[in-house]
């Protein structure tokens, strides 16, 4: 149904499937596509249809509420199989979605950022007693990985996985990774030969995963039921609060969903940013001059002082710093929008319904037609209210848009922001110069490879 886009020219769609599969890098392939294509363009993948947007203008007509919302796309799908409708995976317009956004948007204002602060500051201390601890350089994305999942499993259910404590890596960790990508590793199998076969296999090797993991979330379910303790945290207010017009409260199984997606939403994209962030501040030393003196300015001389609350919106500079290593890479690369009604897009592809279109966001925030000539060099003044001034709406969305855009978006700015005027105030860090930046596509995308040197610091006064 609908519009037939542009496709790439001759052979290029068949090579383009074979190294979808062959790399695992679907991101890169399309990324590498782009230049020869049209502002929106069309790949098929084993029978599979997929449409891309990269340019600014599209994607902004896109995110018009008004016309068009949230379409699941085959990776997002095929998630479902392990958190169903929870928030990150619902329909648009199914039950389950409004009745938990409403029960926890409170949890996520800016204000509520109150009650996760001091644990956002434990976390990363105990990350820089391990740094401190060990010589040579530190495996950036490893770590940021590390502390965003001890930080959101302690603010989401109160546990503690030791990531910075012990030795040994939790089971829960490798074992919630495997299950989370067994449907996307499923989802391409479906339409090719053996196919089937592949995909019970696969997920004979996964059953023990998940039934570890259910098991494990479900026990904290009612563990905390039976206990009657309250932690003010997410989990509390799940299983306590009802709707405030309905009444209505989630079940068990929801929770779980709930919670699996909190803890997977949650980390990997906020590691990135910081990784990304780090990565360019080690790149360009007038950046990073300029980020010491903020965290100077704001945290003076003690190089152990931490953030307090009403100060991290204060540090402007680095937030302009992280808006712009998510403008370059934005870790949670693409979502997907389907038309309410069928509507002829930029008045010229018929789109209906049943049509969705992926906006690749890395192609998007780089469209020099919005962001100018220098569209691909990290430069966070970009961000300066005096130079945003006058640029087209709808179209810097690292964090999606509209009712399904990022619940977690106020969560994840005041953790980044606070770890990283906390590593900039404490070390001198300096990267590789020969270490060329390699993307990791996971179920987000992430530094590959990129590691840190750090040196104490003092801090000026
Ligand atoms: C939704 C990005 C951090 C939880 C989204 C969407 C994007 C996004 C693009 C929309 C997806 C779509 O339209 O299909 C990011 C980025 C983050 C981040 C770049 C970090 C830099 C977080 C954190 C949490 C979180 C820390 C939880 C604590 C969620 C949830 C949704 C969501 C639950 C689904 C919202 C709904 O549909 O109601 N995120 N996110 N995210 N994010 Fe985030």
């Amino acid at each position: 149904s609908g519009h037939t886009f542009e496709h790439p020219a001759g052979r290029v769609p068949i090579a383009g499937d074979a190294l979808h599969l062959r790399t695992g890098t679907p991101l890169s392939n399309v990324m590498r596509l782009a230049p020869s294509m049209g502002d929106i363009f069309e790949i098929r993948v084993f029978g599979q249809k997929f449409v891309f947007v990269q340019s600014a203008e599209l994607a902004a007509e896109l995110c018009d509420e008004s016309r068009f919302r949230k379409a699941l796309s085959p990776a997002l799908e095929a998630l479902r199989e392990f958190v169903g409708d929870a928030l990150f995976t619902a329909y648009d317009g199914e039950p389950n979605w409004q009745r938990a956004h409403d029960l926890l948007m409170p949890a996520f204002t800016k204000d509520s950022m109150r009650g996760y602060h001091t644990t956002m500051l434990d976390t990363a201390r105990e990350m820089f007693d391990v740094w401190d601890a060990v010589d040579g350089p530190i495996d950036v994305t490893a770590d940021m990985t590390k502390l965003t999942m001890e930080t959101i499993s302690r603010t989401a259910f109160s546990r503690d996985f030791g990531s910075f404590t012990s030795r040994e890596v939790h089971p829960f960790v490798p074992a919630m990774i495997a299950a989370l990508t067994t449907g996307m590793r499923k989802s391409s199998l479906d339409t090719i030969p053996g196919g089937k076969r592949i995909a019970r296999k696969i997920d004979a090797e996964n059953a023990d995963h998940l039934a570890y993991v259910d098991e494990l979330v479900d026990g904290l379910i009612t563990d905390r039921r039976a206990s009657g303790e309250e932690r003010g945290d997410l989990l509390d207010l799940m299983l306590r609060t009802a709707h405030p017009q309905t009444g209505e409260k989630l079940d068990d199984v929801n929770i779980r969903h709930q919670i699996l997606t909190f803890l997977v939403a949650g980390h990997e994209t906020t590691s990135g940013a910081l990784s990304f962030s780090l990565y360019y501040l080690s790149r360009h030393p007038d950046v990073l001059a300029r980020a010491h003196a903020e965290t100077d300015a704001i945290l003076g001389p003690d190089p152990d002082a931490e953030p307090t609350f009403e100060q991290v919106p204060k540090f402007r500079y680095l937030r302009r710093i992280l808006d712009e290593a998510l403008r370059l890479w934005p870790t949670a690369p693409a979502f997907s929008r389907s038309p309410r009604e069928e509507t002829m897009l930029a008045g010229t592809y018929r789109m209906t319904p049943d049509d969705w279109a992926l906006i690749i966001l890395p192609l998007t925030h780089r469209d020099q037609r919005v962001w100018g000539e220098d569209a691909d060099q990290f430069n966070p003044d970009r961000f300066l209210p005096q130079n945003s001034r006058g640029r087209a709406k709808n179209i810097y969305k690292p964090f999606g848009t509209g009712e399904r855009a990022c619940i977690g978006r106020q969560f994840a700015l005041h953790e980044a922001i606070l770890v990283l005027a906390r590593i900039l105030h404490r070390y001198e860090i300096s990267g590789d110069p020969d270490y060329e930046l390699r993307i990791d596509e996971r179920l987000t995308i992430v530094p590959k490879g990129f590691r840190l040197e750090l040196q104490p610091r003092t801090p000026s006064s």
